[in-house]
């Protein structure tokens, strides 16, 4: 079996959180290896996952450059310096390991470059069963095509009746992008009053998402992330948890 989830939504709605809780409950169903992807440059899913990522697929790619630049690059072609730096820049740990893309540093972003970049992403992604990518908010990952097909796609929003203008706007963006998904899950994070906002069931329909979730807002999250502490060590019963969990299973039937 294998699986793969790409997570997006707004900023602050909980993409990291809901991608490390995803990444923490294949492995505990013993869905492994995973591949934990951090596609947004402006959060730690590192530090979510309790480990730290010391590179990124932008430094390594900038390293290159400057060195082909400086000509101190013998005896091994680029694209396979390139390759060597992107595996080292991948974090291993107990039943995943994770990679990060970084920022794309120094001049532009050359065609070229980046279709070495997808290649090789796509070759180290090719080795796991399980993937799951944490994109910046919006669709820009997504857009560059670092992944133009998953299993699933998970939308994640606040209950806010703007939040959820926003759900809509995302999935039209991704079937105007051609982006293929098998399966559409809504997560609906940080739900206050327990019960899903009453639009959610148009906003269903108009997707045709295959699972809406609400979230509660959780104080033991929100304690581990001001804490800094990893949401791997989230009790098991944590309600967070719990829905995380479920849904794993709902998505697998
Ligand atoms: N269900 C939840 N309960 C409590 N706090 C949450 C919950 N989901 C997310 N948070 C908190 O909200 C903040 C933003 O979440 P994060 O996952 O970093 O969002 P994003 O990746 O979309 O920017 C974090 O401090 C996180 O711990
Ligand atoms: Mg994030």
């Amino acid at each position: 079996m294998s699986l793969s989830f790409a997570i997006t939504g707004k900023g602050g709605v909980g993409k990291t959180t809901v991608s490390s809780l995803i990444v923490r409950q294949l492995i505990a169903n013993g869905l492994t290896p995973v591949l934990a992807i951090d596609a947004d440059p402006n959060s730690c899913l590192d530090a979510a996952l309790g480990i730290e990522a010391v590179s990124t697929v932008g430094r390594a790619r900038e390293e290159v450059r400057q060195e082909a630049q400086a000509g101190t690059v013998t005896g091994i072609s680029k694209q396979e310096m390139l390759q060597l730096k992107i595996s080292e820049s991948l974090v291993e740990s107990a039943g995943f390991d994770l990679i990060s893309m970084g920022r794309p540093e120094g001049a532009g972003c050359y065609c070229y470059a980046n279709n070495i970049l997808k290649s090789i992403i796509m070759q180290i992604s090719g080795q796991y069963p399980y993937l799951v990518l944490d994109n910046e908010a919006g669709l820009e990952n997504l857009s560059r095509r670092i992944m133009q097909q998953v299993d699933v796609l998970v939308i994640v929003s606040d209950a806010s009746n703007a939040g959820l203008q926003t759900v809509v706007r995302l999935h039209g963006l991704a079937d105007e992008m051609e982006i293929r998904y098998k399966k559409l899950v809504i997560i609906v994070n940080r739900l206050r009053s327990g019960t899903l906002p009453g639009r959610i069931e148009e906003i269903k329909e108009a997707t045709g998402a295959e699972l809406v979730i609400g979230l509660p807002d959780d104080l033991e999250v929100a304690s581990f992330s001001e804490n800094n502490r990893s949401f791997l060590g989230l009790s098991d019963d944590n309600p967070v948890v719990v829905k995380i969990d479920r849904m794993l299973k709902d998505i697998n039937q």
